[in-house]
């Protein structure tokens, strides 16, 4: 495992965003060297400002689109805007981002013999017509859509992983994470989490799309992390795709009421009409996950929401 393995030189793009930040937080303690890369697209510094001194801790502006050249053991590539309101806004570059991102990181793993990981997304099975996805499941994507920069983007991503192993024996990994939550998400792109809290920690009416009958499984970043790093250093033949996410399933509603409950600010619930495109579920199959990393989450809904919550209370 990880944790008790040598030091490495470990690259993460992507390293000052929700996750990749955290993932910082646990390869420094573990005692290997960070090389965090990002260019601040939607993050903040704030992420990392508490690493910024860290000794074995290092930072790069860098967008990804471009080569890199360093020195690397390791590579977590999770550079990508990653909400619909982030990667909408240029969506072009959102393609990029995937495509060109791991053009670049892979090519970077083949020069120094690094293995690599692909912060790849539930997102690749687009809407799907078989609940829950399996790993074998290969999707149902609109190639032209609104959404197809981030879903197409990430597909040809896992492509270009399976071919750089094919064609080159990268040493590759590949794992579709599904909804993750925690602190340091941004209070305003648009995530159901910390859309429902914001709206509670400042007193506004919590708006559920639909009659929130609806149902989405939440899986605390703390539980994440520990997926990607046992499958980055899980045995060299499992390449993924891996589905890591929490498989526990929540109405909408019953979300709303836990964030009501605990922040009591005297916010109602307001109904309004459901987006066309809104599934219906979204829990992740994890059996992969569990038979052969021996990973499942740990944390509930009601033990990471107050940890989130006192977060955005902090940003408050
Ligand atoms: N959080 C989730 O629920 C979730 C679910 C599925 C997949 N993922 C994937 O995990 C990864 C991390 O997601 P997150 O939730 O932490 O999002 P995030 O937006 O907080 O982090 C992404 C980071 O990548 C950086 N970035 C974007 N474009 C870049 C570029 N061209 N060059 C360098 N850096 C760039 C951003 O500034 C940001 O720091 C993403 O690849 C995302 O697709 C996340």
């Amino acid at each position: 495992m990880n944790q008790s393995s040598p030091p490495q030189r470990i690259l993460v793009t992507g390293g000052a965003g929700f996750l990749g930040s955290h993932l910082c937080d646990r390869l420094l303690a573990s005692g290997h060297d960070v090389l965090c890369v990002d260019n601040f697209y939607t993050s903040t510094r704030r992420n990392i400002t508490h690493l910024l001194e860290h000794p074995n801790f290092e930072l790069i502006r860098h967008d990804v689109t471009f080569p890199l050249y360093v020195e690397i053991d390791r590579i977590y590539n999770l550079a990508c805007p990653a909400s619909p309101i982030h990667y909408q806004r240029d969506p072009v570059q959102t393609t990029k981002t995937s495509v060109h991102g791991a053009i670049n990181m892979l090519g970077l793993a083949k020069r120094t013999g690094a293995r690599i990981l692909q912060a790849s997304t539930s997102e690749v099975y687009g809407d799907p017509e078989l609940h829950p996805q399996p790993e074998s499941y290969w999707g149902n994507v609109n190639p032209i859509g609104i959404r197809s920069c981030y879903d197409e983007g990430k597909r040809c991503a896992e492509t270009l992983f399976f071919d750089y192993r094919r064609q080159h024996n990268l040493s590759i990994k590949v794992a579709r994470i599904f909804n993750t939550y925690g602190p340091r998400m941004l209070p305003n792109d648009g995530r159901v989490v910390s859309n429902f809290i914001n709206q509670a920690l400042r007193g506004d009416s919590i708006t559920i799309y639909g009659d929130g009958s609806q149902t989405r499984s939440f899986c605390y970043v703390d539980d994440l992390v520990e997926g990607l790093l046992r499958l980055m250093e899980s045995d060299e033949e499992i390449t993924g795709p891996i589905n890591l996410g929490n498989p526990n399933e929540f109405s909408i509603k019953e979300l709303a009421e836990k964030v009501v409950n605990l922040i009591d600010n005297g916010s109602n619930i307001v109904y309004e009409p459901l987006p066309q495109d809104d599934p219906t579920q979204r829990p992740p199959d994890i059996g992969q996950a569990r038979k052969v990393l021996g990973w499942e989450p740990k944390i509930p809904l009601d033990e990471g929401l107050p940890i989130t919550i006192d977060f955005f209370k902090g940003l408050m």
